[in-house]
């Protein structure tokens, strides 16, 4: 019997090597593709999906005080860059499977699905890109400890699809649209052309990623008669731990579908234009 989508996520979700995740999740993307397109499509069904997604041994999970500091300078300091970034795209490999498996009580059109498969298959990409860049450096994902964090975001939000895709897509993948390009420069800078190429292709992906959070945020809002913009701010300080870190990259946001007055107001440094006594046309 054809395994439902639902299950094909749960199946990923539960395989713990890095690889071998990757390369399900590229399957079973390219299975959902194949059958869309040939007009019948995979039944989105059910699944349990485990609380937490099935890790590897390696690496060592720490808290993100006990994990080494890093100096982007040197060749060591770059390898714990890339062996950071390949566990955040592992991460987010799951955190798009799981956002398929654990939702499927709220029903969403088709695109909802089409979207965030093609999501997880990009981040398997990515978490591919950067292994073998490590590996090309003499390294390998596992071998330095790593944040134990990461799973905060999708427990805090396990029962609420909205704040899942504040949270997820909409902060903190956003974020990474705010980084990358500083990134990117090391690795330049540094004469890595392998690692550049690799977080040139993340970079340009990432905006996707932001913005299919941007789109279904927007549809649930626009289905329950909900203000976007106070719904986004709502459901950031609920699940949200800490303000937003300016400066961002507006551009890429704008592209992304975030709008200044959705983030503005939630970051540190709360600029003037922005503040809700702000009279229009101040300067
Ligand atoms: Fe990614
Ligand atoms: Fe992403």
């Amino acid at each position: 019997m054809t395994k439902s989508l639902a299950e094909r996520a749960d199946e990923v979700l539960r395989t713990a090597d890095g690889r071998a995740k990757t390369a399900l999740s590229h399957a079973h993307a390219a299975d959902w593709v194949a059958a869309r397109k040939a007009g019948t499509p995979l039944p989105v069904g059910r699944a349990t999906p485990p609380d937490r997604p099935a890790r590897p041994a390696r690496p060592e999970l720490l808290p993100p005080r006990d994990v080494p500091r890093r100096r982007p300078g040197t060749a060591q300091g770059r390898v714990a860059l890339l062996h950071t970034l390949a566990h955040i795209e592992l991460n987010a490999v799951d955190l798009h499977w799981d956002i398929v498996a654990r939702f499927t009580d709220v029903t969403m059109p088709m695109g909802f699905y089409d979207d965030w498969v093609k999501a997880a298959d990009e981040e398997s990409k990515h978490f591919n890109l950067l292994c073998d860049c490590l590996e090309a450096m003499g390294s390998h994902y596992g071998a330095l400890p790593a944040h134990v964090g990461m799973w905060r975001a999708a427990e805090d939000t396990a029962d609420d699809l909205m704040g899942r895709l504040a949270v997820v897509p909409m902060v903190l993948e956003a974020r990474g649209l705010d980084v990358t390009p500083g990134m990117i420069e090391i690795f330049r800078k540094a004469g890595d052309a392998q690692a550049t190429t690799a977080l040139e292709t993340i970079y340009a992906e990432e905006v996707g990623h932001v913005a299919y959070g941007a789109k279904w945020f927007n549809f649930l809002c626009g289905r329950a008669n909900l203000d976007p913009k106070d719904s986004f701010h709502t459901l950031v300080r609920r699940y949200f731990h800490g303000a937003l870190k300016p400066p961002f990259n507006e551009e890429k946001r704008a592209e992304a579908g975030l709008p200044p007055d959705f983030y503005w107001p939630l970051a540190e440094d709360y600029p003037p234009a922005f503040r809700p006594d702000a009279q229009p046309g101040t300067p």
